[in-house]
Formats: C-alpha cells, sequence, structure tokens
C-alpha cells in the first residue's frame, strides 16, 4: 500500500470502528460480532503502530488508555458547575411549580429526566472534536480527567452530522451499571481486595486512576443532559438534547417534556418503582424548564439554578429475616454488629448482611434473631437494618444480649464516655487489629513496603509477622516457598523492606499508627523535636509548646510512649536502621531562599521518592508546593514527561521551567 493509500485505510477504519461503537454503546444495538470488532481494532492498531506519523489523540485505539502515570492538572469551569436545589417532599413541588409560573405564567413546559447517581463531568468540544473533559470538583475548578474519560466507549471523540455549535460544553453524568459493579467486587472478593461500597464509588474511583489503561477496564459508561454554550440549536432544552443524540452523545430514552405538574407527578410515582428495574442507579428525578429563554428570565441563585429541581427518592427499604448476629472488630479495635439475613434483592443487588450500627441502636430498636427486620440501602458498602415489623415476632423471642469480650482475642470490650461503640483495647494483640496496623505501616504514604492486605493476611496466618518490627527478620527462605510467593516475590518484599530504612523520620513517626498523629501532625514534631528521644521523653507540656498540638495529640503521644510494648518496638526498629531522626541534609537545607514562593514539581524523578524529596526541599526552604500552575508560580520544577496542560499553562503565563539540576542549584 502507498502511504495515501494506508492513511486512507486508517481513516476509513476509525470511522468504522467509532460507527460500531456508536452503535454497541449508544444505541445498544450491535451490528456485528464482537470477535469482527476486535479484527478491525487489531488491524487499526497495526496499521497505526507500522505508521506513527498518522498518529491521531481521537483515534479509536487511544480508547484503550495508556500507562502512563498522569497528573490531573485543575481546570476553572467556562461556565461554573452548580448544584440542583433537592426535595423529597411533594408539597416544596408544589411551591416550586408556583414559584415557576410567577415568572413564566402558563405558557411553559417541563422536561423530566432520570437522576443519575454517579459523577458529573463536562466535556469541551471544538469543530467536533473533543477537547477536554472536566470534573466538576469545587463547581469553579475541576481535574481535567481527558485521559480516562477518553476510554468511555460510549462518549463520542468526534461528532457526527454537522449541525453542531462550533464550540460548546455537554455536561453529564459518569456512572457504573450494577452488572459491572457486581464484576469488579467479584473480582476484587477473589483478589482479597477490599471491596467497592456502592457503584458511584466505584466510578468515582475508576475515573481517578493515574493509568488510563486501568480506568479501560473498569467499563464506566455516561448519559449526558445538559447542554452549555450561547450558540445552542434550539430555545428547547428537550430538543437540543434529541440533537446531542444525534451528534452521537447517549441521552436517556426515558426522558419526557411534560405539560403541568401533574404530569410531573405521575412521572415521579412511575419511577419512584420502576427505578428498581433499571441496570444502574437513579436517586430521583430531576424537573427542569424547557424553553431555555424561560431559563434564562428565572436566572441563579449562587449555588443552583431557579428553574430545576430534584425530587429525590428515599432509600429503598425492604423487609427479611434476621438470622444471626454477628461481630467484626475494626482496625481501631471498634466493633461493629452485622446482621446477618436471608438474601433479600435490595436496590439492584443481593444483600445477605446489614449493619447494626452499636448496642444502643440494637436496644432502641428491640431487634432480636428470627425477627422480619427492615433493611435500608444508604451510601455504605452494606445497607442497614432500620427498623422490626413487630406483627411478625415469634412469641417466644427474647431480647437480644450484647457480647462483653472481644470476639476475636477474648478481652474484655470497653466503652468510652460519649462513645456508641463497644471495643477491644488490647491494641497490641489482637488479631485485627495488629494485621491494621501492619497495612497501614506499610503504606505508600506510611513506608511505602511492596505488599497489602492480602500479603499482611498471609504472613500473619503464617505467623511470621505478629507486629511491624517483625517485618524486619523477614527472609526470603521462609517467604519463597508460601503460597502465591515465588523466589523473585520474595526477594522483592525483603528488598523493599530493606529500602524503607531509608524513609525520613517524619514518615516513619506517622507509619507507626499513634492515633492521632497524621501526615502534617507527624511532619510539626518531627520538625521540633528533631529525633525520639526528645519526643518519647517530652511531657505534656513540652508537647503543647508545639504550634497545633493540641491536647487529644498530646494526650495520645503520652499513652503511646507510655505503653512498654511500643517503646520495645520503636527500640527494635532502631536498632534495624530506620530514621529516627531528622537527617542531616534536611537539617542544613534548611533556609529561607524559597520564602513565600509558591513551586510546581511536575513529571518523573526516577522514583515517587525522589520527587517527595524535592518537594520537601522546597518547603524547608520556605517554599509552597502548589499542584496547579497560576499567575503566582515562582518556576516549575520539571522531570519526564511533565503534564502537558502545566507546560502549555506554563508557557502561556510565561514561567520558568527547570531541571532538577537547575533547582538544586538556585538551593546552593
Ligand atoms: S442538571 C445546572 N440533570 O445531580 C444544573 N443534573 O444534584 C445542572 N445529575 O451536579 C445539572 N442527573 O451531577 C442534571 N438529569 C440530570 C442529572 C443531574 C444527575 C447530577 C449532577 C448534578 C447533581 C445535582
Amino acid at each position: 500500500m502507498s502511504k495515501t493509500e494506508v492513511k486512507q485505510k486508517i481513516e476509513t477504519l476509525r470511522k468504522e470502528i467509532e460507527e460500531h461503537n456508536f452503535q454497541y454503546y449508544v444505541l445498544a444495538q450491535p451490528t456485528i460480532s464482537d470477535f469482527e470488532y476486535d479484527q478491525l481494532l487489531k488491524q487499526l492498531i497495526s496499521l497505526e503502530t507500522e505508521n506513527p506519523e498518522f498518529f491521531n489523540e481521537n483515534s479509536p485505539s487511544q480508547r484503550v488508555g495508556n500507562d502512563h502515570n498522569q497528573e490531573f492538572s485543575q481546570v476553572e469551569h467556562q461556565y461554573p458547575m452548580l448544584s440542583l436545589s433537592n426535595t423529597y417532599l411533594e408539597d416544596e413541588l408544589i411551591e416550586f411549580d408556583s414559584r415557576i409560573k410567577k415568572s413564566a405564567g402558563d405558557d411553559f413546559q417541563y422536561v423530566c429526566e432520570l437522576k443519575y447517581d454517579g459523577l458529573s463531568i463536562s466535556l469541551t468540544y471544538e469543530n467536533g472534536k473533543l477537547l477536554r473533559a472536566v470534573t466538576r470538583g469545587d463547581g469553579t475548578r475541576g481535574d481535567d480527567v481527558t485521559a480516562n474519560v477518553k476510554t468511555i466507549k460510549s462518549i463520542p471523540l468526534i461528532l457526527r452530522g454537522n449541525d453542531f455549535p462550533q464550540e460548546f460544553e455537554i455536561r453529564g453524568e459518569i456512572y457504573i451499571s450494577h452488572s459491572v459493579f457486581e464484576k469488579l467486587n467479584q473480582e476484587r472478593r477473589e483478589n482479597n481486595e477490599p471491596e467497592l461500597a456502592n457503584p458511584r464509588n466505584a466510578a468515582a474511583g475508576a475515573l481517578k486512576l493515574l493509568n488510563s489503561a486501568e480506568t479501560a477496564k473498569r467499563s464506566l459508561d455516561a448519559y449526558f443532559y445538559y447542554l452549555v454554550g450561547g450558540n445552542l440549536p434550539t430555545n428547547s432544552h428537550f430538543e437540543n438534547l434529541q440533537k446531542a443524540k444525534n451528534w452521537g452523545f447517549k441521552v436517556s430514552e426515558h426522558s419526557k417534556r411534560l405539560n403541568n405538574l401533574s404530569e410531573v407527578l405521575d412521572f415521579i410515582k412511575f419511577w419512584d418503582i420502576e427505578r428498581k428495574n433499571l441496570p444502574f442507579d437513579i436517586d430521583g428525578i430531576v424537573v427542569k424548564v424547557d424553553s431555555l429563554s424561560q431559563q434564562e428570565e428565572l436566572g441563579f441563585t449562587s449555588k443552583s439554578p431557579r428553574w430545576a429541581t430534584a425530587f429525590k427518592f428515599k432509600a429503598e427499604r425492604v423487609a427479611t429475616t434476621l438470622n444471626s448476629v454477628v461481630f467484626q472488630v475494626g482496625r481501631t479495635g471498634a466493633i461493629t454488629p452485622v446482621a446477618e439475613l436471608t438474601p433479600v434483592l435490595l436496590a439492584g443487588t443481593m444483600v445477605k448482611r446489614a449493619s447494626l450500627h452499636n448496642a444502643d441502636q440494637i436496644a432502641l430498636l428491640d431487634i432480636r434473631i428470627g425477627d422480619t427486620v427492615f433493611v435500608e440501602k444508604g451510601g455504605e458498602i452494606i445497607p442497614k437494618v432500620v427498623g422490626v415489623d413487630l406483627s411478625k415476632r415469634n412469641i417466644d423471642s427474647i431480647p437480644f444480649q450484647y457480647i462483653d469480650v472481644c470476639p476475636e482475642c477474648g478481652t474484655i470490650l470497653k466503652r468510652l464516655e460519649g462513645e456508641a461503640k463497644h471495643f477491644c483495647p488490647n491494641e497490641a494483640f489482637c488479631p485485627p487489629q495488629i494485621k491494621a496496623k501492619i497495612e497501614h505501616f506499610i503504606s505508600r504514604k506510611a513506608m511505602n513496603i511492596a505488599g497489602g492486605e492480602a500479603t499482611v493476611e498471609l504472613l500473619f496466618q503464617k505467623n511470621l509477622i505478629k507486629n511491624i518490627a517483625d517485618l524486619y527478620e523477614l527472609k526470603v527462605e521462609e517467604l519463597e516457598n508460601l503460597e502465591r510467593f515465588g523466589r523473585k516475590s520474595a526477594e522483592n518484599l525483603v528488598k523493599s523492606i530493606e529500602e524503607s530504612k531509608k524513609v525520613p523520620f517524619e514518615r516513619v513517626l506517622f507509619a507507626l499508627g499513634i492515633r492521632h498523629i497524621g501526615e502534617t501532625v507527624a511532619k510539626k514534631l518531627v520538625n521540633y523535636f528533631k529525633n525520639i528521644d526528645n519526643l518519647m521523653s517530652a511531657d505534656f507540656e513540652k508537647l503543647s509548646e508545639v504550634g497545633d498540638i493540641g491536647e487529644t495529640i498530646a494526650k495520645s503521644l503520652i499513652d503511646f510512649f507510655k505503653d512498654e510494648k511500643n517503646v520495645e518496638i520503636v527500640n527494635r526498629l532502631k536498632n534495624k536502621g530506620l530514621q529516627f531522626s531528622i537527617s542531616q541534609i534536611n537539617e542544613n537545607e534548611k533556609k529561607n531562599t524559597l520564602s513565600g514562593k509558591s513551586v510546581v514539581v511536575s513529571g518523573n524523578f526516577g522514583t515517587p521518592q525522589r520527587r517527595k524529596e524535592i518537594e520537601q526541599i522546597i518547603e524547608l526552604n520556605g517554599g509552597k508546593v502548589s499542584s496547579s500552575v497560576t499567575s503566582k508560580t515562582a518556576f516549575i520544577v520539571a522531570g519526564e514527561n511533565m503534564g502537558a496542560s502545566k507546560l502549555e499553562k506554563a508557557t502561556q503565563l510565561d514561567i520558568s521551567v527547570i531541571s532538577e539540576t537547575e533547582f538544586l542549584k538556585i538551593i546552593e
């Protein structure tokens, strides 16, 4: 094939594949088999790889994402992303209707839409091409998530037809369907990973993944419900959305243009029942005035449009039998009673367990084994028991007896004044509490040791670790024969543990998992006390001298170091060579070269650690590390693959971009 023919072929394939994407993901009417589709995509990818000069960022081949670690730069919304006023009450809808009538008279129509329970997104198109996708953020500025959004196959990268405005924004909701959610959690259970709480959280997590190839695997989807721009095709919101459908967007089939409040109320009633049959979550109905000129007259309050409101559905509730109660011991020792139920379908998922909160709640509702209980779904992973159907109670049922010892270690439970939950005080030996402590210790922001919940569980089960100090005794030989381990992963784990000995004192202090000592407090303590001995010997007064250290934190530190078991662990860690004093480099570098300056760090510097170090040096020199480039940015320290939008912004604002070496020179 000649180059011209190749180019032709690539373009035809791109068009053809996007047409199939539209048929499959937007219309749900595929016209070819998955196999045929895969063949077309393979052919395109191979032609593009062989002919890189024809690369195009809007090619369907780009929808698989890539595994470069991206940064989300912040983007200001051209039109702020407001929220909607909302209500659960019919009376308030009647009031809404009267307010509309006051402004618009009787001559207006409503559009009723499903209120998708996902994350809002704003897409900007220029000349029919997707330019940018930005999250809501704080309504004024959001994160640029274009790379991740491109992996959503129902979102057009290039628009169909030719009657779209040259530039416009379209807003909608990104969501995950029930079936995808179930599949993702199934995988998580198999990998021993914590489950995602609900489809909304799952979608939020997927959209913010640093690696777009990972986002692509989460099968996100999106519905669009709002066009923004000064040049929309018609004066009707509803008709504009129908146009948007022709341009390739997924627009709900269920939206309806209605003539009056009574029709609106019927629509709501219908969907309050029918929503149970939808393959995704909705949490209400949005009622909008259809005419754009009437919308404009009604205008906005500071938070939301006056021409729209949301009617929210009450959480779904079902009845089922309470078969037994089990008690879970959390990371901090808090006890949660969990109801084991006869499985029942609730909001699209099968529910077998539900939270019972605490002893008081059980007593208050007089919940008993064998009762028919009402279960509701909130935002959490497990739904909650909200009441008992007393009319169905067995005559021989007996009041529930709460436990008084820890189900994991047998220690007598305690309950602090003012706290609702009982807790197990056996912090150092109660298995779930130890495991949680170790998981925190190895986490990325703490010691950054390779491994997660499953590794900790395994090592704990095999009696290889009983506390954080035991990690530093692990040997490749004892790890390599464990299930899921091999020589290589055993070596990697030991190496990563060894590496962690270089982690600076402030992160080690944070890693110890002392109550109330987060990253910021740890930093302050380290700057003030310089080493662990000073910190350990500080009394209440001395601790209170440190800025922002209040009574709770001071008490927590004193309690922690009063416990000999903790002191012994700190000593063992010290002997193993972990950093327990502020490093000399940090001390020497403490100057005010960057006083009051805001500096942005962007790109890769070999290791994530190095990047953290650069940020530390900035702070130690009196500067402030900022994540976004603004006119106030003093300069940008750039590593490899610096964020493209940051670079663009820097050029626009004429801000200097310097290398790590140049930066170190400035500091010197
Ligand atoms: S219209 C200026 N329509 O609900 C009004 N929002 O509580 C723009 N949402 O931030 C929003 N479905 O994330 C609109 N059919 C729908 C919606 C919808 C879900 C979300 C959206 C918004 C939030 C407000």
